[in-house]
């Protein structure tokens, strides 16, 4: 106990009469040393604390401590100032870690009136007795009791009240549903004040907005009819951006709203068609009634990829040269005997006899070397001519017996003669 002494010395020699505790709860409780007085219930007989037994009604709940006793001095007397401070005027510690008070000033002043009353068996924190340029706490000793005089004292007790809410927090989520909270402060209760009622805290809903949704393409519709039914037509299908459409500022489909393919590629058939008729051929007759066609052909379009043929005649005809041919002049041959002589129409006539015969019929005609007598006529051959030449296209006449078929001169010189015309026979 004395090293106890000695150690707190230094920090007991800072004197002062009025002393202020501040107890938990921040009840500042002023007070003032008095002195010892021998124990007096008659004053101070309601007991407010009693830090040695824990089953008292007023134990403060901070046992005694007898080897740290400072301490628990000062608790006890904090504790017993509080109290003191809403009943009474002063209060009074015993010896055994317990105090009373005084209710009134009447009652508080009897405590002082007679000399014969105060007692020097106070102590202090250090147990010895109470010197006051040494303890600034003191207690009863045995049949003392330490007096604290405290007055009237403002009532301090301080109810709790809540400060302003704070503003929101940032809300959980930027879109969607969030939360967001505030909170507020309990100012506390001061000296035995009512605590705060409610909650510190509290959240809402936030940021209903909805999220942004990126559109997404349905699916293509089928392809729609082909523009063409051959020869490359076209047929588009379509999507549309709905599935789900773009929301609350999300982005827009990409790529196209619709697609374009070629359909029905097959050739379409072609019909045929003639072209041109061409002009007219040369006509069969040059007179008389001939004819003379054309053609065309089926190459303005030709049919194709199964088109139908072309329709009519490819040819035609029509009459030409329907004047009648004028009638051919008569010629005449005269054919030497011993000679050959060719009589040809040509294509498409014939040789038409007029008259005709093998023989003589002038002196002087084929005449050679010495005049004969002879008589001036002499004919045969007509049916050797008719036969070989009529009707003919050409006819070779040789002037001699043989091919005559006799002589009808008897030797002497002749010729054959023949008066024709070439007939058209077509
Ligand atoms: C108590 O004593 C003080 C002086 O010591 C005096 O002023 C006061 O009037 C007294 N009070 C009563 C109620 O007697
Ligand atoms: C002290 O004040 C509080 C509130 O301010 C009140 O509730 C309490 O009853 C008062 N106490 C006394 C003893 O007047
Ligand atoms: C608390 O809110 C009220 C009403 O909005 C205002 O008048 C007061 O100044 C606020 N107090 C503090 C400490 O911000
Ligand atoms: C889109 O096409 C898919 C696959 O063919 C199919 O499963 C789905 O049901 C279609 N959706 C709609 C809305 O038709
Ligand atoms: C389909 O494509 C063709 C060829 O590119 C074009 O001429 C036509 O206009 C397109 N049709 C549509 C509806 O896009
Ligand atoms: C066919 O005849 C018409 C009318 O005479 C003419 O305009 C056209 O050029 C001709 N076609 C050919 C391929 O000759």
């Amino acid at each position: 106990m004395k090293k106890m002494t000695k150690r707190l010395l230094t920090f007991l020699l800072i004197l002062v009469l009025s002393i202020s505790i501040f107890d938990a709860q921040e009840c500042k409780v002023q007070f003032e040393r008095k002195g010892c007085i021998k124990t007096n219930r008659v004053v101070y007989h309601t007991q407010i604390a009693n830090n040695r037994d824990s089953h008292s009604v007023v134990f403060t709940g901070k046992q005694v401590n007898w080897g740290n006793y400072q301490k628990s001095l000062q608790e006890l007397i904090g504790e017993c100032a509080n109290r003191a401070s809403k009943h009474g005027i002063a209060f009074a510690v015993g010896d055994y870690n317990q105090c009373w008070i005084a209710t009134d000033e009447q009652n508080y002043n009897i405590s002082f009136e007679n000399q014969w009353q105060k007692s020097d068996g106070c102590i202090g924190h250090d147990f010895t007795k109470c010197v006051s340029s040494k303890h600034n706490l003191c207690a009863g000793g045995i049949g003392s009791q330490y007096v604290y005089f405290i007055g009237h004292q403002q009532n301090q007790t301080v109810d709790g009240k809540w400060g302003n809410w704070t503003s929101f927090t940032k809300c959980s989520k930027s879109c969607g549903v969030g939360f967001q909270t505030r909170s507020r402060i309990c100012n506390k209760p001061k000296c035995g004040g009512k605590s705060c009622q409610g909650f510190s805290t509290e959240s809402q809903q936030c940021n209903v907005q909805d999220c942004p949704v990126d559109g997404k393409w349905g699916n293509w519709t089928s392809y729609g009819p082909c523009t063409k039914s051959c020869g490359g037509g076209f047929q588009i299908r379509s999507r549309a951006c709905d599935n789900p459409p773009q929301k609350y500022g999300g982005k827009d489909c990409l790529g196209r709203a619709t697609e374009n393919r070629t359909c029905n590629s097959q050739n379409c058939p072609v019909n045929g068609r003639y072209g041109n008729w061409t002009s007219f051929r040369s006509c069969t007759k040059s007179c008389g009634g001939g004819s003379q066609s054309r053609s065309r052909s089926c190459n303005n379009p030709a049919p194709k990829y199964g088109g139908k043929a072309c329709v009519g005649s490819a040819t035609d005809s029509r009459a030409c040269n329907t004047q009648n041919c004028p009638s051919p002049d008569f010629q005449e041959v005269l054919v030497c005997e011993q000679q050959t002589r060719l009589i040809d129409c040509g294509a498409g006539k014939t040789i038409q006899l007029s008259d005709y015969f093998w023989g003589r019929t002038s002196k002087t005609v084929c005449r050679v070397g010495p005049d004969w007598f002879w008589s001036t006529t002499c004919k045969g051959g007509q049916a050797v001519i008719k036969t070989k030449c009529d009707g003919k296209k050409s006819c070779t006449i040789n002037a001699n017996h043989k091919w005559m078929n006799g002589d009808p001169c008897l030797g002497t010189p002749k010729y054959a003669w023949v008066k024709y015309r070439c007939f058209s026979s077509s």
